[in-house]
């Protein structure tokens, strides 16, 4: 199932979005940059959850133009490997094309094996390298790009 500001709480949605970035992410941001997001124009922002109504996952980028970037996807620990990516990128590229959008890009660790794999499912192509980009650890940021 797919949570929307139109089918769902907006705070609820700010609230499980915040901790899966805490749990997810290094760099994770803040419920007031959640908010953010999901409320800036052309922002796509989109959770999952399961058959009882627990969030899974989110995922959430930004329309500029006929571009948009995928600034984050990430599924809860225990609720991994279960399709719930799939669940949020199928939409989110659904989402785009409504829009008119013909490219996503968007950038990631070049260790980051899982996100990588999805990508790539999806049709994007490596289109280049930012040496040394991440710190703690340091890594290079792969930038991918899917036209749709
Ligand atoms: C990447 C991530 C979102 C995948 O979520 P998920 O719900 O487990 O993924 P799904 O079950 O929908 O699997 C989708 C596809 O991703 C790939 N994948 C998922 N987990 C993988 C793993 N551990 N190793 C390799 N490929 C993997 C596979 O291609 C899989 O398709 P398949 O099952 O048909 O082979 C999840 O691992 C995550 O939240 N990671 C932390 C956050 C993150 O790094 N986000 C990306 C950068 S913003």
């Amino acid at each position: 199932m797919i949570l929307t500001k139109n089918n769902c709480d907006r705070n609820l949605l700010i609230e499980s979005a915040t901790k899966i970035e805490a749990e997810c992410f290094s760099d994770s941001w803040s419920a007031r940059s959640v908010e953010g997001q999901l409320m800036a124009d052309g922002s796509v922002f989109f959770c999952s959850a399961d058959e009882k109504g627990n969030i899974t996952g989110y995922v959430c980028g930004q329309i500029l133009a006929d571009e948009c970037e995928l600034y984050r996807i990430a599924v809860t620990g225990k609720y991994r490997g279960k399709g719930y990516a799939k669940e949020l990128m199928t939409r989110f590229i659904e989402e785009c094309r409504d829009n008119d959008v013909s490219g996503i890009f968007l950038e990631v660790r070049s260790s980051n094996t899982p996100a990588r794999t999805l990508y790539e499912k999806y049709g994007f192509q490596n289109v280049g390298v930012r040496k040394n980009y991440y710190s703690a650890p340091t890594d290079d940021a792969i930038i991918y790009r899917c036209d749709i």
